[in-house]
């Protein structure tokens, strides 16, 4: 590649302009509010409350970029631009708008450098508290937060339900399970099995309703709480669905350490994650990182954090496309 295309290719990876126009554009909804027919800027700009000479700017350079069309005066969607509405296939508004809780965690890579220095989380710098907080605090960033959670795992879900034998445990504690989306898919196809979900309040009220509309309030129940609190003992799996890359280290061991004694001595901890190194992409890690101080791991890392907390490793298998299962059941002594 000759120099001026190399610092072509250098400074379009790493422009701004792009990226913060097709959020913004995003988050005002541009896509929908156009439709087919198309819209004028003044028009827009009214529906939004926007500037409008501001608004043609963010247009015509979206035109520039081949999101949307320009023709008589009006800015209509083209094929590529009508992948951000929101109810296009593959589910990408929520993790534009600055509103819903993908957007809005992406925004806090402006302080990357900061995370990079310190390893702190970029997330609490930018909005003064943790993205659980944050959630805490709004509940329509926690509405969007479950969506996308739901979303991400709606092929997923039912693949980790059938590629994974839950029916050798017939009471599961799904321990941080959101909406309960994996709790459910598990239910419908092993009926021998019986579960429950441990999260925070509105994630749990989210899954109470899913049951219920599922038929399932005899087999299935919600614990609101936290993780970081003693767990309830005597289920027969405790089940870790994308929660220990949430987390640094000290967090994982604590969380390991919580299921351990929850489990002990017959019960099984089972985490499901991506796992490093088996097509985890760059970009999630470094993300897990900037937003909460977590990471993707190895399988050995896993299994090793996991042994100082006493668990040992009994197997592991892939039971999604992008997810594995280690199963670890508790060592014969507390660890000390
Ligand atoms: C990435 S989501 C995974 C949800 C679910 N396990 C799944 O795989 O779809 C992480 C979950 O951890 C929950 N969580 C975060 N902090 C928690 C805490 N201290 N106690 C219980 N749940 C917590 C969040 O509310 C969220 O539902």
């Amino acid at each position: 590649m000759d120099e001026s295309k190399a610092r072509q290719s250098i400074y379009a990876m790493a422009d701004l302009v792009t990226p913060m126009s097709i959020r913004v554009a995003a988050t005002l909804n541009l896509v929908e509010r156009a439709g087919n027919a198309g819209a004028t800027a003044e028009q827009l700009a009214a529906e939004t409350g926007t500037s409008a000479p501001a608004l043609r700017s963010l247009l015509d350079h979206l035109v520039s970029v081949g999101v949307f069309d320009l023709g008589d005066g009006r800015y209509r969607p083209t094929n590529l631009g009508a992948q951000m509405r929101e109810d296009a296939p593959l589910g990408i508004k929520p993790l534009l708008d600055i509103n819903c809780a993908g957007g809005r965690a992406d925004l806090a890579f402006v302080e990357l450098l900061e995370t990079v220095t310190t390893g702190a989380p970029g997330y609490v710098r930018r909005y003064g508290r943790d993205f659980w907080t944050d959630l805490d605090a709004n509940p329509e960033l926690r509405r969007s937060f479950d969506t996308q959670m739901n979303w991400r795992y709606q092929v997923q879900a039912p693949q980790i339900a059938e590629r994974f034998d839950w029916s050798r445990f017939p009471d599961i504690l799904d321990v941080g399970g959101g909406e309960g989306t994996l709790l459910e898919a598990i239910l419908q196809a092993h009926p021998t099995v019986r579960g429950r979900v441990l999260d925070l309040s509105p994630a749990t009220t989210a899954a109470a309703e899913r049951f219920t509309a599922a038929g399932l309030d005899d087999r299935a129940g919600t614990i609101p709480g936290s993780f970081f609190h003693p767990l309830p003992t005597g289920a027969d799996a405790y089940v870790l669905s994308d929660i220990l890359h949430n987390w640094d280290d000290d967090h994982v061991r604590e969380i390991l350490s919580g299921c351990r004694e929850a489990a002990a001595p017959n019960g099984t901890v089972v985490v499901i994650e991506a796992i490093r190194d088996r097509g985890t992409s760059t970009a999630m890690d470094l993300f897990m990182l900037m937003c909460f101080g977590g990471r993707e791991r190895t399988v050995d890392e896993l299994t090793s954090q996991a042994g100082e907390c006493g668990l040992m490793l009994r197997g592991s298998g892939q039971v999604s496309d992008e997810r594995t299962a280690l199963e670890f059941a508790p060592t014969r002594h507390s660890p000390v």
